[in-house]
């Protein structure tokens, strides 16, 4: 691939060089499969330019971009060589959405990345508070950009004023999300942004649909995580699990 044309077009950052780490992360990203991707995006006109790394981490990184109305959007790339496809695999198998998907690995994340556009879509149809995501293409999730300049905080970060309200709204959400029949399988104060006073959910491409074997699993997991972190802040939180399933 001609990766300075690759970056001239899609990376640079104008009028500012940009440091050893970002351009470190901008190669171990953008493969040959991942770089494609990218062109095909912009063809479409989902993607004109990619700004700074949110985020970086084991599976996927995070960048603030802009498509080519000047929007600006999240783009969450998945590792084609993920570590821990294996554990991807338990997320996948059972959910009748991707019976036909296969145990490889390229199939599991360009799998895991549509789960995550059709989790999101179905919980923001639900009315929870979750970014809109707009496409998915390969492994590239394209979404609402949560935060201003920079991404919001997580919720781990910041100091509540009212965590007993701030509890309330997740309790709302996960029962919103309940009833749409996807169980999110990773929601702690970890998955949570801060923005405009409230908290919104990320990083859903683990979430199954209730009929998945694990489902009651994950959501007794999911409600004592959300417990625990509130708890610690002084709410009462309780009975949560029997609260969204009742
Ligand atoms: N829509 C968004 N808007 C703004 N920031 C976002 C958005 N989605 C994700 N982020 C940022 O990127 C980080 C990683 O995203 P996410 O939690 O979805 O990925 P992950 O799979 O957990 O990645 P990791 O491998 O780091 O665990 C988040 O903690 C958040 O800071
Ligand atoms: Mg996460």
């Amino acid at each position: 691939m001609d990766w300075d044309r690759f970056e001239d077009k899609f990376l640079r950052e104008k009028g500012r060089d940009k440091g050893a780490e970002q351009r470190k992360i901008e190669k171990e990203v953008f493969d040959e499969f991942t770089a494609d991707t990218v062109w095909k995006l912009a063809r479409r006109g989902h993607l004109d330019f990619l700004g700074g790394v949110v985020s970086t981490g084991k599976e996927a990184n995070v960048f603030k971009g802009w498509d080519r109305e000047g929007n600006v959007r999240a783009y969450k790339i998945y590792r084609i060589e993920t570590s821990n496809f294996q554990s991807m695999w338990d997320y996948i198998e059972g959910d009748k959405r991707f019976e036909r998907v296969r145990p490889v690995k390229r199939h599991i994340v360009l799998a895991w990345c549509q789960k995550e556009l059709k989790n999101l879509q179905t919980s923001h149809r639900a009315g929870c508070r979750v970014p809109e995501p707009f496409f998915s293409l390969n492994n590239i999730l394209i979404m609402q950009f949560i935060g201003n300049e920079f991404g919001a905080p997580l919720l781990k970060d910041v100091e509540l004023d009212e965590p007993s309200q701030v509890y309330r709204l997740v309790a709302e959400d996960m029962k919103k999300l309940h009833k749409a029949g996807i169980v999110h399988a990773d929601l702690s104060e970890f998955n949570v942004l801060w923005w405009q006073e409230k908290p919104w959910m990320i990083d859903i491409g683990q979430g199954v649909p209730l009929s998945h074997p694990k489902a009651d699993q994950f959501l007794r997991r999911d409600c004592e995580n959300v417990e625990k972190y509130f708890k610690k802040l002084g709410v009462k939180a309780e009975g949560l699990y029997e609260e969204i399933t009742g």
